[in-house]
Formats: C-alpha cells, sequence, structure tokens
C-alpha cells in the first residue's frame, strides 16, 4: 500500500484530521485535502481544528499552531510532525523577558501574534494573526487604546504605520521573511515589469514599501485569484506556491529574492521549522500516538481568552485588507476578498 493511503487508512481508524499549513510539504498539503482535512493559515487552522469532530487533530506545521489547537480543544489529542519544528518568533520572545518588558507600560493593552508559545500568549490580552492583526489594533485604536506588540517588529511598525496606534514594540523577527532584499526586488520588478509584487507584513518595511498587495497566506492567494493580472512576484514561504499554482495553473509567481543563493541564504524562502514535516513522520505518529502537545491547564484557560477574543472579532467582522503602494485600480478588490 502507498504511503498516501496508509496515512489515510490511519486517519479514518483514529478518527484524526490532518491540518497543513500552506508552508508545509506540497505531498502534505494534498493529503490533508484529500483526507477532508485542511490547507490554511494559521488563523483557519485555529477555526477549522476548533470546530472539526476528528478526536485526534495532526497539525502539520510549527508547534505554536499546535499549542493553539489545544488551547481551543482541550478534549481533543493534539500532534505534531516534529515537537522541534517551532519558530523564530516564538524562540525570541521568551515569556519571562516579555512579561518584564509588559510591567513597563501598565497602562497598555498587550496585543500578540498567534506565533508565540502558550505562556506569552496567556500573559496577552489580545492574540492575533496576520490575517486580522490590522483591524483588531483599528478597532483598539479607535477605542483609545495604546498597545504593547510583540514578536514582530516588522509587522508590529507597519500595522503602526497603517494604523496610526500608539504601540511599543518586542523587537522580534521571521528569519525566512527577514530575508527578503528590498534593492533585488527592486531589480527583480524591474525584470518583470508586468507583475505585481505580493507582500506578507513580516518581511522588511524597504520590501513591504514596494509592494502591491500586503496581507497573509491566506489573503495573498485570494488577492492572486482575484486580480486580472497574470504575474505575481510573492515574498513569502515557497510552500505557498503549491496553492497558488493548483489555483491558478495559467498564472506565473516568481519568488521574491532572498539574501543569497545556496549556501549564501539563510532561508531561501524556505521556513526550516515547516520543512521538519514530513509524511514518514506523520505516518509514525499515527502509529505510535507519540509527539502529542499539551499545555497546562491554567496557562490554557488564560491563553484560550485572548485567542477567543481575536476568534469572536473576526466572526462579527469582515475583514478589510489594507494595501500598500499605488493601487487604486484594485481597490475595490480588498472589499471583494471579504473574511481570511
Ligand atoms: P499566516 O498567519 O499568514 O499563515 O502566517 C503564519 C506564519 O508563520 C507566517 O510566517
Ligand atoms: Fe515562524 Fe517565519 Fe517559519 Fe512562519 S515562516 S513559522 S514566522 S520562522
Amino acid at each position: 500500500m502507498g504511503q498516501q493511503k496508509r496515512i489515510k487508512q490511519l486517519l479514518q481508524q483514529n478518527n484524526a484530521t490532518l491540518i497543513a499549513h500552506y508552508y508545509t510539504d506540497p505531498e502534505i498539503q494534498s493529503l490533508a485535502e484529500a483526507t477532508g482535512g485542511c490547507v490554511a493559515d494559521s488563523l483557519e487552522m485555529a477555526r477549522f481544528g476548533r470546530d472539526s469532530k476528528a478526536e485526534i487533530l495532526i497539525v502539520a506545521g510549527v508547534k505554536f499552531m499546535g499549542e493553539t489547537a489545544k488551547i481551543l480543544s482541550p478534549n481533543k489529542k493534539i500532534l505534531v510532525a516534529d515537537l522541534e519544528a517551532t519558530c523564530s518568533l516564538d524562540i525570541g520572545c521568551p515569556v519571562d523577558e516579555f512579561s518584564k518588558f509588559c510591567d513597563q507600560y501598565p497602562d497598555r493593552i498587550v496585543v500578540v501574534y498567534a506565533n508565540t508559545s502558550a505562556e506569552v500568549k496567556a500573559r496577552a490580552d489580545w492574540v492575533v494573526t496576520s490575517a486580522i492583526a490590522l483591524d483588531i489594533v483599528r478597532a483598539l485604536h479607535a477605542e483609545g487604546k495604546k498597545i504593547i506588540w510583540g514578536p514582530d517588529r516588522h509587522l508590529g511598525n507597519y500595522i503602526a504605520e497603517q494604523t496610526g496606534a500608539d504601540m511599543v514594540l518586542w523587537q522580534g523577527q521571521c528569519i525566512v521573511h527577514d530575508e527578503f532584499k528590498a534593492d533585488s526586488l527592486r531589480l527583480c520588478r524591474e525584470q518583470h515589469p508586468n507583475a505585481l509584487v505580493l507582500v506578507h507584513p513580516e518581511s522588511p518595511a524597504q520590501v513591504v514599501e514596494q509592494a502591491d498587495f500586503v496581507g497573509s497566506t491566506s489573503q495573498i492567494i485570494k488577492f492572486a485569484q482575484s486580480s486580472d493580472v497574470d504575474q505575481f512576484i510573492v515574498a513569502t514561504d515557497r510552500g505557498i506556491f503549491y496553492k497558488m499554482q493548483q489555483l491558478m495553473p495559467d498564472k506565473t509567481f516568481i519568488i521574491a529574492p532572498t539574501a543569497g543563493e545556496s549556501a549564501t541564504c539563510k532561508s531561501c524562502a524556505m521556513c526550516p521549522w515547516m520543512a521538519m514535516n514530513t509524511l514518514d513522520k506523520i505516518q509514525n505518529i499515527l502509529e505510535s500516538y507519540t509527539n502529542e502537545i499539551t499545555v497546562p491547564e491554567e496557562i490554557r484557560i488564560q491563553a484560550e481568552i485572548g485567542i477567543n477574543r481575536m476568534l469572536d472579532f473576526s466572526a462579527t467582522r469582515s475583514i478589510n485588507i489594507k494595501a500598500s503602494g499605488d493601487l487604486s485600480k484594485d481597490q475595490a478588490l480588498f472589499n471583494q476578498i471579504g473574511p481570511a
């Protein structure tokens, strides 16, 4: 029996479902689709896991995604392909130091990105993903709230600039998006003058400034689908190309340039932790029930508050995606795109 078939059988036998992020290997994404699981951004992964009837969730992504699933579904078993698969934003934001940072600003509310540990989420008032961060901060700013933001400094700067909110920022970064280079992107645009530039907001400001569209992974995909342009330069993990190519076989996607080639490149637009997800490991955890994610109950209860605020907010609002750059002709698209 082929491996895909075997995993499908194991998923059925165990009443398990596979929830994969767009950055995982195409084989994993196609298996998730073929077995009634989901392939999504981190916001939708959280929603899908919470609403799933399965008893076991196999989360193919990184540790914080598994923890989010556990926080929202304490009665489900959450298994991950590799417990070492983490995220530079999570690593760069230890809870003790972050908590001390927050203590310096008692008059501010704490908004953290989902790419954090359960403990950091428990310290926060709000948890957000890139699909909804802008809308939530805009709403908080409208209520006169001042904000502590962590951990991604590029996303924090982008949100502060777009919303005008008063934000103090933790100085973390994603090692994948931080590698996109503004100068090389300028050259790339000259070589592909008809292409639109799509950028994930974890990228540096000089890269975001060149974007025709800025958004989360799912928003980038939806934008490309809705656009009548057929060439795109994309600044995010190249794993997203599987879904883009599948949905838009006649369009061309070019990866935005990173710092160097092969040995001189730190990430080559591929998250090393996402790459730790393999079919072999998924088969193994389904056969051995290993790699279970656990979250201490007092942390889980506290962390759930900020995540539920985000989910409730997203359920009651349509998400307006903010563009940067000269996009007036595509402005109407933003309103059509709707919730991520
Ligand atoms: P999304 O929320 O857009 O899926 O991003 C998660 C992530 O880790 C981006 O690097
Ligand atoms: Fe974290 Fe960046 Fe990897 Fe996303 S791509 S999981 S932000 S290191």
